[in-house]
Formats: C-alpha cells, structure tokens, sequence
C-alpha cells in the first residue's frame, strides 16, 4: 500500500535515533555509518540529533487540559457528559472540570514551553466553548473566541508558533443528544460552520490547522469498546455500555468523520487558502506491526489486515478516495484533501492471526481477524531491529 512509505518514514527516523543512541554495536543489523550526527556520550539523543527545520513543540487536547469547563459560558461536550454521568467508568473516577487549569495559567504553561526551548505549541480548540450548543444558530460564545485570541497573543508574544487541532474528541453534547453527534451525516454541516468560524476568526493567526486528531482512537473506545466518550458499544462486548452496536456504529461514525475532514478542508481552500496561506491536513494514528512468528505465513498476512484496520482505514479514502460506502461524489470530495498527514506513533505490537474467529459476536476490533499482542520475543525483537535497518537502507 502506498501508506507504508510514510509510516516507514517516520518508523526510520524513529528508529535511526533509537539505534543511534548507543543500542547492541554488534548487531549485525546496525551499521551507524550512514547516519549524520555524532552522539555524544553524555547527550546521545538531542536537537542536534535532528534535521536542520525540524519543529519541537509540546501538543494538548482541550478537555485534557483546560478546566473551566463549567465556566465562561462554555457547553458541555460528550467527554463532560461521560466524566460525570459515568465516574466508575473512569480509573480514577475523575473528570476535566479543572484538569491542569490551563485556562488559568496559560502564561506560565508557555512560559515552561518556551524553556523547555520549544518552536510551537500545538493545542485543540474547544468546539463547545466557542459554540456551546454545537450549532452556530444556537450561540457563539464572545469569551471563548477571546480566549484563543488571548492565547495566540501569548504564543505571539513568546516566540512560539501554533499548530490549531479543530476536533480532538470532544463532540458538542447537544449535537449528541440531537442526532447522535457523529453517527448522524448531519454533524457535517455543523462542523463546516464551526470550521468556517474558526478560519474566519483565527485564520490571520493560524497557519496550521488539523482538522481531526486520531480519529480511529475516538472509534475503537468510543464505539467498539466503551471506554471513551460517548462510551457506547454491544453489551456483550462490556457491560457498562447502556447502548450502541460495535459491529456497525464504528464504520458509520468513521464514514462521517472521513466527510467531516473533507468537508473543512474544502471549505479552507475554495474560502480561505488563497489570502491566508496556510495548511490544513489530518493527524491519524496507527500502531506499527511485526508478525509475531515470522515462519508462519498466517501471522505474516495478519500484519497487513492489522495496519489497514488501523491506518488504510483512514488514509486509503484520503489517498485514493476509497470506502466502501461512499458514493462516487464522495469519493471525489474526499480524495487528496490532506496539504500533510500527521502521524501520531507509539509503539509496534506483534500482529498474529486469530484462529478463533468468532462469526457470531462481530465488532470492529475482531474484524481485522488479526491479534495485537505487546508480548516480547527475542527473535522478534531482533527482527524489529532488522526491519528498522532494512527500511532505512531503502
Ligand atoms: C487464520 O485464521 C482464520 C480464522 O480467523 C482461519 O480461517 C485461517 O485459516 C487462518 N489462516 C491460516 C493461514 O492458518
């Protein structure tokens, strides 16, 4: 798949520092030549380890971090919802209500960012603080336009450049309670027009936008498996979850998340690129995978199913304007509607066939028939490091 140049790309830069900071020499995998810096023995991984233009920046989620969340005017989003309506559901049965009060300490926060000698600062706007009720008809929010204002004043002031995330998973409740938020195409229309705001707004400032941030991870929590915000799934699946079907809500609030993206980038370049001149793109997040026994040829095909249930998921319809419930209109709309893709990574699992497929009980996490497992092997550890070689050989 065409997908598997950028993941190895950024998998190689990954790995070269990892290699490079003094790992098993003997390997015979690892040749150190090739690569550009010198390590040194007290820093062997640092800026300079780093191409020349490569951006540092620290990134937050709003509900993660702002507190206020019952303050200033702003509407509570599904995760305010879930955090209160379901504390047992959360580890520590806490919410974001104040979170690290981010809203309160914004100039010291960057202040810390600025020392930690970071160039930008990419942050997630609160879609119910600046539209509380989730539908531009319904209100906009003068204090929560400010704030973004006074925070962008602050960044400008500190020398720090913003990256804008538009969605980080906090969906307005009100649109939940409506229509289901993103189960339903008409969360579309409604984040066009909060999109539409935010680049009227913002867009002078702002040059960098993201659109959605790991939609995939919001899926598979928040529709297969119940743990996230809104915490639906099959019951059978977990118990806690009081409704939703994670054999089919996953696929359908992926498809509308998919024309949501499309449809503010659209928006961003017939509207807004030409006089503002910035980029708008996606972040997605995938899981590297390795089989987890190289000899057998299931576990081998299962690495291939593993990463387009992760990633092709998002990116094929992206790239090729694929999906299998689009129309050809769609297919259109979607393709190409990227100016970057941002790729959020962890870690590499092991990816083995599931032999025990059950057909009966169908979710969104079983249908790649494939299981991810973090269980170390040696031989598999060692092939991680080949494969890391071979892939910057390229
Ligand atoms: C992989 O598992 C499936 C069951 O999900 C099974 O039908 C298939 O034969 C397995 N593949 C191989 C090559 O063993």
């Amino acid at each position: 798949m065409a997908f598997r140049v950028l993941v190895l790309m950024l998998l190689s830069s990954l790995l070269a520092h990892v290699i490079g900071s003094g790992m098993a020499q003997s390997d015979p995998c690892l040749d150190l030549t090739e690569y550009q810096y010198e390590p040194s023995p007290e820093l062997p991984l640092g800026r300079r380890s780093f191409p020349k233009g490569f951006v540092f920046a620290s990134a937050t989620a709003a509900y993660q971090i702002e507190g206020a969340a019952n303050q200033y005017c702003r509407g509570p989003s599904i995760w305010d919802r879930f955090a209160h309506e379901f504390p047992e559901r959360i580890a520590d049965g806490s919410n974001g209500d104040v979170a690290l009060d981010h809203y309160h300490r914004l100039e010291e926060d960057i202040i810390r960012m600025k020392f930690m000698n970071l160039d930008a600062y990419r942050f997630s706007i609160s879609w119910t603080r600046i539209i509380p009720y989730g539908k531009i008809q319904s209100g906009v929010n003068e204090q929560g336009i400010k704030f973004y204002h006074d925070l962008l004043d602050l960044l400008e002031k500190h020398g720090l450049e913003p990256y804008v995330t538009i969605w980080h998973w906090d969906t307005p409740q009100a649109l939940e309670a409506e229509y289901g938020g993103f189960l339903s195409r008409n969360i579309v229309k409604d984040f066009e027009d909060y999109c539409d705001l935010l680049f009227k707004e913002y867009g002078h400032r702002i040059k960098k936008w993201i659109t959605l941030n790991e939609p995939m991870v919001h899926v598979m929590r928040g529709y297969d498996e119940g743990l996230h915000a809104p915490g639906r799934c099959s019951v059978w699946a977990n118990r806690a979850c009081v409704a939703g079907d994670s054999a089919t809500e996953p696929y359908i609030v992926t498809h509308n998340l998919l024309l949501a993206h499309a449809a503010a980038y659209r928006l961003y370049e017939k509207k807004y690129k030409a006089e503002q001149q910035g980029a708008i793109g996606i972040t997605v997040v995938t899981f590297w995978f390795i089989p987890y026994n190289p000899d057998d040829t299931a576990d081998v095909d299962s690495v291939q199913r593993s990463l387009d249930f992760n990633y092709g998921w998002y990116l094929d319809p992206l790239t090729y304007g694929r999906y299998p419930t689009f129309t050809e209109e769609e297919s259109h709309l979607l393709k190409n509607t990227y100016d970057f893709i941002g790729l959020n990574y962890y870690t590499t699992y092991y990816s083995k066939n599931n032999t025990e497929f059950d057909p009966v009980h169908l979710r969104y996490t079983l249908d790649s028939r494939a299981i991810n497992t973090r269980t170390y092997s040696h031989q598999n550890m060692h092939q991680l490091l080949c494969l890391g070689k071979s892939i910057l050989k390229q």
